[in-house]
């Protein structure tokens, strides 16, 4: 994948929010009330991705604030890790029906938005919340798509990944909603998740200073 010709060409984090707020690029734009972006600290070291908004993200314009959202917040404060400090976003910004999974096209047509945000915030860590997201980002990085397609024998596992100019480890997890109603999974996320801290590199600062 050329990550290169796929980053958008904006001044600055805000003109890609506006781009994202303003898009019509595929068919989820004529059914999504609210686009979610994504949320955080420009500089996180750390970034969640997300599958796509719910129902409740769709109302309010901010990722992962439904049920499942308010326990991925509980788990990653179990592990020492503030909401506030992580930026949060989805593969796709806006909600497909009936959270039906995103589909290909729509996937494809939001990858540029994933990719320019990845560049931006140049993270240490990403966090991958669920197959979609693992598959996404691991062939972004260049791994076949058949070695990361199955989210429980690649979970917990740290991947390293250069996507465009930017160093990271990827941790694929399961996603929260799978653990809503399962409280093995829920522990099973919670020891993924305590994994994180240890592969930040605290003497190098995280990224949009490039960019400010
Ligand atoms: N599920 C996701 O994948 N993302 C959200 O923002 C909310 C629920
Ligand atoms: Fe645009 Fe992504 Fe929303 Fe599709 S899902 S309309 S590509 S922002």
């Amino acid at each position: 994948m050329d990550i290169i010709k796929l980053r958008i060409n904006v001044a600055n984090y805000d003109e890609l929010v506006n781009l994202m707020l303003n898009c019509t690029k595929c068919k989820l734009y004529s059914t999504r009330k609210r686009v979610v972006p994504g949320e955080g600290p420009l500089n996180a070291r750390i970034m969640l991705i997300g599958e796509a908004p719910g129902e409740r993200e769709d109302e309010e314009g901010r990722p992962f604030v439904g049920a499942a959202g308010q326990l991925l917040t509980k788990l990653l404060g179990n592990v020492g890790i503030m909401r506030e400090e992580v930026y949060i976003t989805n593969v796709v910004k806006c909600r497909p029906p009936n959270n039906r999974d995103p589909e290909e096209d729509e996937v494809d047509a939001c990858r540029p938005y994933l990719v320019t945000q990845i560049l931006m915030i140049k993270p240490q860590v990403i966090v991958c919340l669920g197959r979609h997201s693992a598959r996404e980002v691991l062939t972004m990085a260049g791994y076949p798509e058949k070695s990361v397609s199955n989210i429980s024998s690649i979970r917990g596992k740290v991947f390293t990944a250069r996507i465009g100019d930017v160093s990271a480890k990827v941790l694929p997890t399961y996603h929260p909603a799978a653990a809503l109603y399962n409280p093995r999974l829920r522990e099973v996320i919670e020891d993924d998740l305590r994994k994180v801290r240890s592969l930040i590199n605290k003497s190098e600062r995280g990224g949009i200073l490039d960019y400010i």
